[in-house]
């Protein structure tokens, strides 16, 4: 599974959107970090708690539409229990989106309030918005303006490429250019990337990530891969590749000479589970990492 991962965070890359971020931060008052409801752990960038320092910072839990909902309760108590507010949201459909400004400004309430004591009601609100790639940001950037019918304003920024939104009578949204690295030293948190499609055009081997998945699939959500594919056998002691000729063969993938076509047969699955098909599914349980700090 060596060559599943092979996005390069180039050391030069990473100081320069570290400086970018640091710049960018003293900027706003808040930061907003989406990560992917499927994935909470493996989504996040390593670094982050670390770099934004002690600003404060709401957690967008994106893609909730297709994440395990008792996984999504469980992950924001893990939240609450460390002091931070995260709130699944669905950025495809705007669902959850609503509770954004509310949440914000309930984080920064004694910020709002030491504002009002110096005469300043109603200043604006800013907040940073961040994630690693394919979490869903230009997605919640895009919702958000179009909610508030809001013109994207052409200001310029301390740093070049910061982009300013207004998504709200005093709250504005700042998007920065550079990109967030994941954990991606981490084996299992690269496959987890690549089952998402957080890596999609990195993938070599098709079938083995596949393989991969249905395994941990036949751990945690056996019944999502059985009813999909209408499996009668017990697949507890199943390997991958043998799930996958199965479901090859349950859905009369051939190829010429009758062998079965467990290329096709990985991309199914694959896309069947990154679109959602194969049910509300989250790898990363609070079980395993909710001890982790966030
Ligand atoms: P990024 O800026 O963080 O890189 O992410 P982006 O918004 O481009 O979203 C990445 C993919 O995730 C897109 O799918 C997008 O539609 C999907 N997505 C974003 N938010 C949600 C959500 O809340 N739920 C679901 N189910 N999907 C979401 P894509 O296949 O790359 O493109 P598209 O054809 O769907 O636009």
């Amino acid at each position: 599974m060596e060559e599943v991962i092979s996005i390069q965070w180039f050391p030069g890359h990473m100081t320069r959107t570290k400086r970018q971020l640091a710049a960018s931060l003293k900027l706003v008052d808040c930061v907003a970090e989406i990560i992917d409801a499927r994935i909470p752990f493996s989504s996040r960038n390593p670094d982050l708690r670390k770099l934004i320092n002690n600003k404060p910072r709401i957690v967008l839990m994106n893609k909730c539409d297709i994440a395990d909902k008792t996984q999504n309760q469980k992950w924001i108590a893990v939240y609450k229990n460390a002091g931070i507010t995260a709130l699944p949201v669905d950025c495809k459909t705007g669902k959850g989106l609503n509770a954004f400004m509310p949440a914000v400004r309930t984080v920064l309430s004694d910020k709002i309030k030491a504002w009002e004591a110096k005469g300043m009601k109603g200043k604006t609100i800013k907040v940073m918005v961040v994630g690693i790639p394919n979490v869903g940001k230009s997605s919640f950037i895009n919702k958000m303006v179009k909610q508030s019918k809001a013109k994207v304003e052409d200001r310029p920024g301390v740093t070049r490429g910061n982009q300013w939104f207004t998504i709200g009578k005093g709250f504005e949204l700042l998007d920065t250019p550079g990109v967030l690295w994941p954990k991606f030293e981490d084996k299992i948190v690269g496959e987890k990337l690549a089952f998402t499609g957080a890596v999609r055009d990195q993938v070599i081997d098709t079938e083995g990530l596949a393989a991969r998945l249905l395994l941990l699939l036949r751990d945690s959500y056996p019944d999502a891969i059985k009813t999909r594919y209408k499996l009668d056998a017990d697949i507890s002691e199943l390997q991958g590749y043998e799930m996958l000729e199965l479901i090859g063969r349950k859905r009369g993938m051939l190829i010429s000479g009758g062998e079965i076509d467990t290329l096709r047969a990985a991309e199914t699955v694959l896309d069947e589970f990154r679109g959602g098909i194969l049910g509300k599914i989250t790898l990363d349980r609070t079980e395993d990492y909710g001890a982790f700090r966030i």
